[in-house]
């Protein structure tokens, strides 16, 4: 018998305090209209980390509207993987902060980081072990704080990304025609210096007298990004339609990755995608990393931009560099 994963709830979840691209202006040469008309952005919302949000809080809120919807409770899970680059500590993982925040005793958990494409990535390893039977029920989070790796004075980056969370259930099902069809997952390590963060990890640990702040916050070529970014996605989407001899024309709804309106665009008028056809929200959260698919679909899905039936292409680039699409019939 063969088994494959059916996608039965998402959630997402953000923080309370949002941030305006006129609140910039006040510490950073920049101004509503640049961010606006370059970016597509026009608020994000960032954790208060002293209040107790952190990576794990958002995460756990979208987990648990995710299993609200799928109808079931924590100790359905046998696997949650997040995909995360900040986890609120490296031990134990924020998989293990849900798995027992869920009551979720059956469950083993794991973060991976695979940037902005860490919920693509879950996704994938998630539909794997329930493709051999060895798992039943999963749930695949994208969260992440990148208000914590921000460097603040820089207006190349600091304007560009905001905190949350999406999360979504998979379970085993015997019907093909209604589950993750296909994933293509990539990583080119060569490019890993066009998106980075040099220092704070186990190389250049903060006590070495090399250690800088703001070497500890995200260093982008965005101009290399965004060419890669555009290139990559488009690829990996026409690959994993390939896979199961379709088109873009097959498809009833793209969700791309949320970095930038600019590189949206691209991707749609490379897919000849009518605007209908997609979802965007980057204007009200930013850049949330491995957040922004999973909220897209959580989104699109409670308001009724896809519905039973339909199949949905996701596509995402990140630092690292890493990329990946997905297609799903719900
Ligand atoms: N406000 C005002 N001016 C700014 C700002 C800002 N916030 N940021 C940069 N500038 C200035 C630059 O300093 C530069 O000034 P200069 O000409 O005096 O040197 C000028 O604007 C043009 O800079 P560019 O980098 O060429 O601007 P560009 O049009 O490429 O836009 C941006 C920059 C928005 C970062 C763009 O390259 C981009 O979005 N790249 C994709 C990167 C991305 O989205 N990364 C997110 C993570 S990866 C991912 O998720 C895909």
């Amino acid at each position: 018998m063969s088994f494959f994963s059916q996608l039965i709830g998402t959630g997402s979840a953000f923080p309370e305090k949002v941030m305006t691209n006129a609140d910039f202006e006040s510490f950073v040469e920049t101004s509503d209209e640049w961010i606006r008309t370059r970016t597509g952005i026009h608020t994000r919302h960032i954790a208060d980390i002293r209040k107790g949000e952190s990576t794990s809080s958002l995460a756990i809120a979208a987990a648990k509207k995710a299993l609200e919807m799928a109808k079931l409770s924590g100790k359905d899970l046998d696997l949650i993987v997040v995909g995360t680059v900040t986890p609120d500590s490296v031990m134990p993982t924020t998989g293990n902060l849900l798995q027992a925040a869920l009551g979720a005793e059956r469950a083993f958990s794991f973060d991976l980081q695979a940037a902005c494409s860490g919920f693509l990535y879950g996704l994938s390893i998630a539909d794997q072990f329930i493709r051999t039977g060895a798992v039943q029920t999963a749930l695949v989070i994208g969260a992440e704080t990148l208000s914590t790796l921000i460097n603040w004075q820089d207006r190349g980056t600091c304007v560009l990304f905001g905190d949350g969370a999406g999360a979504a259930i998979l379970t085993r099902t015997s019907d093909p025609e209604h589950s993750i069809l296909g994933t293509r997952l990539y990583s080119d390590g060569t490019k890993g210096d066009i998106l980075k963060i040099p220092h704070g990890g186990a190389k250049v640990p903060h006590y070495l007298p090399e250690y800088r702040h703001k070497d500890h916050s995200i260093h982008m070529q965005g101009s290399e990004v965004f060419k890669l970014a555009v290139r990559n996605m488009i690829d990996a989407s026409m690959a994993v339609l390939a896979d199961h001899h379709l088109t873009p024309e097959d498809v009833d709804f793209f969700l791309f990755h949320q970095a930038n309106v600019r590189i949206l665009e691209m991707c749609m008028k490379t897919l000849k995608v009518p605007r209908e056809k997609t979802w965007i929200n980057l204007d009200r959260y930013g850049n949330t990393s491995a957040a922004t698919l999973p909220v897209c679909l959580d989104e699109a899905w409670r308001q009724g931009a896809i519905k039973a039936g339909d199949r949905v292409l996701m596509a995402t680039f990140g630092g690292g560099v890493t990329w990946a699409s997905g297609l799903i019939r719900l």
